[in-house]
This record gives C-alpha cells, structure tokens and sequence, in this order.
C-alpha cells in the first residue's frame, strides 16, 4: 500500500515570510494600505452563488470597504433563513444559510477580496465567523466583541483579503445557533496549486438534535439541570448526559492509559450528518480507479469528536485547519469540533464503499458513500464500527509542519488552566468563566506562549481567532488554528501577537464556550 502512492509535490510557502516564522506582518501592512484606500473596486468581480444579489443597504457601521482596486473580489449573498429540511424520517424546521445545510460552499482565491453580503431573515440577531481566517478584527463576526450583532431584518456586509489558503468554514457565533444549520465550507484556493489530484470532494461532519429532540437551548437547560443532580429526564426525548466526568483534585480522573482515548461525549445526539445527509440517505460522491482524491473534511459538529475511515482505502493527511503537513499515512482520522484535515486517497479499489465518521464514544456514525465509476457493485457492508476504526489513527499531534525547526522565544508566557466538569456545568480557562472573565492583554507584536493545561476529563478543542499558532515546542509542531487538547494533557501554542483587536480564544464545544469556556486576547 505504501508504494502504490504515486509521486506529488507539496505547497512550501516560500513566497512570504508570513509562514515562515508566521509573522503576519505582511498581512498587516496589506490590510493596513486597503484601509487607506478607499477606492471603488474597479475589478471584475465575479458573483458566484445568487445572480439575483443586490448590494444591501450598505455596510453597517465599522466596515471595512475599501479595497485595493488591483484586488479581484468575490461576491456572495448569504441570507440565514428558517428552512424545514428532510434528514431521513425527520422533518426539522431550523436555521440556515440560503435555505441548504450545509450552507452554500464558499471560493475564493487567495489574495483576493472575499465579500458576503447578508440578509437576516432569522428571528434573532447572528453574526458570521470565518473560521481559521485571519480577518481584520472588525470582519471576525464576535458578536458585542468585534460587532454588534446583525438585528432581524437588517444587513451586513462583511469584506475582507483573504491572506491564506486552505480549507476553512463560515458559522454564526451568536449563542447556541451553530448547533442549529449556520455553517458552510469556505475553500481558499491557492494563487498556484502545486498538490497534484485529480479530484475533490468537501466533506462537512455534523452532530444534530434540532427539531428532533427539542433545541439546543433545551439541551443546555438539560446539562445544566443534570448537573445539578437534578436528573429530570423522564420524557426521555432529550439527548442524555452520561454524567462523567469530575472535578480537577477529586483524584477520580481516569487513568492516562491509551491516548487518545474513547470518551464519551456530554452529549448524545440523535443523528450524526456528513454535507447535511443522514445515515439513512447519504452523502454520495464517485471516484475512478487511479484516480487520487482529495478530502477536505470539516468538523462543524458542536459536540462531537468524530473518526473518519474509508472502508478499503488508506488515508494521506496533507493539510491540517488549511496549512500543509509532512504527509502521513493511516487508516483511521480524528478531527475535533473547528479543525478540518485535508486527505488525499489513493482509489485503487474499485467498488461502493462507505466512508464512516464514527462519533466517539458512542455507539452511532455518520455516513457517506464512494461510489466508483463504472462500479455496478452493491455496497460494501456498513457497520458503525468498521475495521479500519482499529487501524492506525491519525491525529493533529502526530502531524509535522513542513516548515521545518523553528526557535520560539517568548516575549510572554502564559499558564492558561483549562478547568470545569459535569458537575456545575461551568466551564473554565484561567479559572475564569466567560463573560465574568477578564480580557487577556498582549502587546502587538509580542511572542506569546500560551501553556494550556486540560485539569478536566473532557477533551477541549481550542480555537483562537485572528492569528495561527505553532503546536508544541517539539521541532516542526504544526500550524493551526484549532488544538484538540484531551484529558489532563498540557500542550502549549506560540503565537506572534501582530493582528490588533479583541479576539476570542475558547473552546470549540459549544455548550463549554457558552458556559464560560472563553477569554478575549486584546491585542493592543
Ligand atoms: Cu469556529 Cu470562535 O469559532
Ligand atoms: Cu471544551
């Protein structure tokens, strides 16, 4: 199986030093000579996803509009609207984007003016987020933070330079509405591709109650209430907590013993989708033999860690939240909520083949189908817990950059304990609960080191807002904008503090990051 992967080139980022030692700053002066040019944007601009797409009444306040008029741009219209949609035997009534789950894929070139117009058509406000995109702070979509949220019935208009390429998403960051329909697939597609395959295919994970077992909000009220000891679940429609999981110092942690290791989730959802397809009406996309494949898989669950396999097939992860790795090769894949992996496979057996993203800890998957041209074959069984799931897996803190050693020496070094458990149901970082916390102050340009230390049984996917940082302090730790820390571990991330503004830094559980797992980094 090694052998039979045929030669290919990686992406080195020699063209700038911002990933070099992924200094930002010639993203900050860009940006910084867009401001000063409030020129009209003289460029085709190309309107990909609604021709109908009218300008709204204009920017809100705080906007950046001006673009550098050399700059193409690319426009789009997102309007977050309640849609009922079919998900195998339940009718949900949610929220999404443009009326489809996943929203509208999103393309852009990098270097180019990214530009979304949105309409909100919901009966609350909501933001948009550009996850893992290093935006000006105005644009990160934080609601109260960077911006007031968009009101009901009002516009938006979000508009930036898009810096880097890779694979990302857009979501809503108001509340608990990410566990609702509020997500898409943002592709940035390099100025030069320099992967060779011969086809691709975006892969969107998601855990899903809404509609189905009450709200998101009811399964907040839920985990709160259990928390309390207060196990008021006799309807039994709700998602059930298992209840685990202990305070730091209560010496009932669970042994270290395998890492990573099998948890279960605090919250069991009732279906587990992949592009908005259940189990039961999947996903499906084709392939032929010889052919090379690349997967860009998203994790935009809200509670849910899931591991990839593809029945019959080996997996080269090659991309890990949109910056290139040291390929590796596995079988299994483990993505936690906000990372996203890129993958090329090698399809070399023909046949229909389901690819299974097993929600861990539970008895329950989500599901899509590769079929290959020309293949009249039936499906290959599929079982929650495919072989390959025992294989070897594949997870961010085996991966290397392929930027090579780097020295870090911190200007500042932070000691950031993560801490909160099922009991209260109050997440921590720094002993601080969000919105009763303090905001983390760094001087632009500072090298920061954060050392995040995870004192609680669940594992916590930390995201960070405006800035990649570097993984580890081992030689070649990977570029990311995500870090899945798992129980009692300490891993620390460097970052150089040059994109000024407030940005939040949390846990990409939602139900932890709306219980206090979040701090502002104010960067000044
Ligand atoms: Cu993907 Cu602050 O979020
Ligand atoms: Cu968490």
């Amino acid at each position: 199986m090694q052998n039979s992967w045929p030669s290919f080139t990686l992406r080195r980022y020699t063209r700038r030093s911002m990933f070099g030692l992924f200094s930002l700053s010639v993203l900050t002066s860009v940006l910084a000579a867009c401001r000063q040019s409030p020129t009209t944007d003289t460029a085709p601009s190309a309107t990909l996803s609604t021709p109908s797409a009218q300008p709204t009444t204009g920017p809100a306040r705080g906007t950046l509009t001006a673009t550098a008029s050399h700059t193409a741009a690319r426009t789009y219209s997102v309007e977050p609207v309640f849609a009922e949609l079919e998900l195998g035997p339940h009718r949900v009534r949610t929220f999404t984007y443009n009326g489809q789950l996943p929203g509208p894929e999103l393309r852009v070139r990098e270097g180019e003016v990214l530009r979304v117009f949105v309409d909100n058509r919901l009966p609350e406000p909501t933001t948009i987020h550009w996850h893992g995109i290093p935006v000006p702070n105005t644009m990160d979509g934080v609601p109260d933070v960077t911006q007031p949220a968009i009101a009901p019935g009002t516009q938006f208009t979000y508009e930036f330079v898009v810096p880097v390429a890779g694979t990302y998403f857009y979501h809503t960051h108001v509340g608990l509405q990410l566990d609702r329909g509020l997500y898409g697939a943002l592709i940035v597609e390099p100025q030069q591709e320099t992967l060779s395959y011969d086809r691709e295919v975006t892969l969107v994970l998601d855990d899903w109650l809404d509609g189905i077992v009450g709200t998101p909000e009811d399964a907040l009220r839920q985990l709160v209430r259990a928390g309390h000891g207060d196990h008021g679940m006799g309807h039994g429609t709700m998602p059930m907590p298992p209840g685990m999981g202990t305070m730091p110092g209560t010496g009932m942690m669970p042994p270290l013993g395998g890492f990573p290791q099998e948890l279960p989730p605090d919250l069991l959802y009732p279906l587990y989708v992949i592009n908005g397809r259940p189990i039961d009406a999947p996903f499906q996309f084709t392939g032929k033999r010889g052919e090379l494949l690349r997967l860009r898989v998203i994790n935009a669950a809200s509670a849910t860690i899931f591991r990839v396999v593809l029945v019959g097939h080996r997996l080269r992860v090659v991309h890990a939240d949109g910056q290139p790795v040291e390929p590796l090769e596995g079988d299994a894949l483990r993505i936690g909520m906000g990372e996203r992996y890129d993958v090329l496979v090698q399809l070399d057996h023909p046949g229909v083949w389901p690819l299974v993203a097993w929600a861990e800890g539970t008895d329950a998957t989500a599901l899509a189908i590769l079929r290959y041209k020309g293949s009249s074959g039936s499906l290959a069984p599929v079982t929650t817990r495919p072989s390959e799931l025992a294989g070897e897996l594949l997870h961010g803190l085996r991966l290397r950059s392929v930027n090579g050693e780097r020295a870090f020496t911190p200007d500042i070094e932070l000691p950031l304990v993560l801490s909160g458990g099922m009991g209260q149901y109050v997440w921590t970082i720094g002993g601080q609960a969000y919105p009763n916390a303090e905001p983390i102050r760094v001087k632009l340009g500072q090298r920061v080191r954060f050392r995040l230390q995870n004192m609680t049984t669940m594992p916590h996917p930390m995201h960070l807002h405006g800035h990649f940082f570097r993984v580890g302090q081992y030689p070649q730790g990977t570029l990311r904008d995500t870090v899945l820390i798992d129980p009692m571990q300490e891993i620390t991330i460097d970052w150089v503090a040059d994109n000024p503004g407030h940005w939040a830094f949390h846990c990409h559980h939602l139900y932890h990051q709306e219980t206090g797992m979040m701090r502002i980094i104010e960067v000044s």
